[in-house]
């Protein structure tokens, strides 16, 4: 396992996601990918607010936190645990809406402690970004925060670069706290143009890559399996036979008919699955770049980290890439 020292903790390369925690997946097989996970090195577990919300009827806010905050303390890994949770989600009956006022805020992480079972969260996120917010009082909300002690850094998800960079200057001019972290969808894969979610999530872009890169921040990549395509095409056959089935989502670009191809035959080279390829090539980027790992059960979460320490090397991305950045 690769890690980083990283605000004086020694944090892993690898996050665990938890979208699934609870429902659809069982709290029993939560708790053994948790466990496994574990086992393995991994120490950075993502959650959110919002998780748990949307699976079933009566979900609500903070299940998956729950979820994740039982099993801490029931096994007593807290202080082991480089925390990232996310607050201000927009509801999802309204996703236009803007919940990035501080009574919103204060009330998401709130909620976060209780139902986390901690008294701080390592790094606290925003979950999304909207333009008519009052970004002075969201950057004085977020600061109180860590004057509190209730956060100890921040980040911003599904905002663009320069909306960042923007917040940045703002809290430099104001001595408050910056964001140093950002979170958006990136994998190996490409997505097909306008397939992105809802309109309120943010795909890397080549030219945010390149200016990340630059940037000092550390960048976590969010749907980083691309939801299982290349460990699917493999099953299938290959990209053809997924394709020719119509399981190909929000991955039907023409670029991922090479890309499927080319990271099957790395697979081959290296004797790795493709859920361990995608892994490594986020962990192998150049700069501070971290996957959130999903999964639907164990035996996924194991194929994914079975081989944590894979290095790719420059030939490799050409090839998965060709003319293409990320
Ligand atoms: N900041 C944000 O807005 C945001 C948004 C989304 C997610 N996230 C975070 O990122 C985490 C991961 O995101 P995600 O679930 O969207 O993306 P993902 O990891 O790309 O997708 C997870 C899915 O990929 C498939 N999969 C994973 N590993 C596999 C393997 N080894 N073999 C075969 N299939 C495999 C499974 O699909 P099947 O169920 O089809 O088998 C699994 O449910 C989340 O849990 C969450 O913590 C953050």
């Amino acid at each position: 396992m690769k890690y980083w020292e990283w605000q004086t903790k020694r944090v892993s390369r690898i996050a665990l996601g938890s979208t699934n925690f609870g429902e659809p997946m069982s709290v029993e097989e939560s708790w053994r990918v948790m466990d496994y996970a574990r086992e393995q090195g991994v120490n950075f577990f993502d959650t959110a607010r919002i998780y748990g919300y949307w699976y079933k009827e009566g979900g609500r806010n903070g299940y998956c936190e729950k979820v994740m905050g039982d099993y801490m303390t029931s096994r007593g890994c807290r202080n082991e645990i480089y925390l990232v949770t996310k607050g201000a989600h927009p509801p999802f009956e309204d996703r236009g809406a803007s919940r990035l006022t501080p009574q919103c805020l204060r009330e998401d992480l709130e909620g976060s402690l209780r139902d986390l079972g901690t008294d701080h969260i390592d790094l606290y996120f925003l979950h999304r970004d909207h333009p008519d917010m009052d970004l002075p009082a969201v950057m004085e909300t977020l600061h109180a925060f860590v004057k509190e002690g209730k956060v100890l850094a921040l980040g911003a998800s599904n905002w663009h670069y320069g909306r960042i960079r923007e917040a940045n200057e703002y809290a430099e001019k104001h001595a408050l706290t910056p964001f140093c972290a950002s979170q958006v969808e990136w994998s190996m894969a490409k997505l097909a143009d306008g397939t992105a979610g809802d309109k309120t999530q943010v795909v890397l872009t080549p030219e945010e890559y390149e200016a990340y890169r630059k940037s000092g921040l550390l960048l976590m990549a969010y749907t980083s399996q691309a939801h299982g395509l290349f460990s699917k095409a493999l099953a299938a056959g290959g990209y053809e036979s997924l394709a020719a089935a119509g399981k190909l989502g929000k991955y039907k670009d023409p670029a991922n008919r090479h890309r499927v191809e080319a990271a099957l035959s790395l697979c081959r080279k290296y004797g790795v699955s493709p859920a361990a390829l995608a892994v490594a090539y986020i962990t192998g980027q150049d700069f501070p770049a971290v996957p959130i790992l999903g999964c639907s059960r164990l035996e996924q979460m194991k194929d994914s980290l079975s081989a944590a320490d894979l290095v790719l090397q420059p030939e490799d991305y050409k090839l998965i890439l060709q003319e293409d950045i990320i």
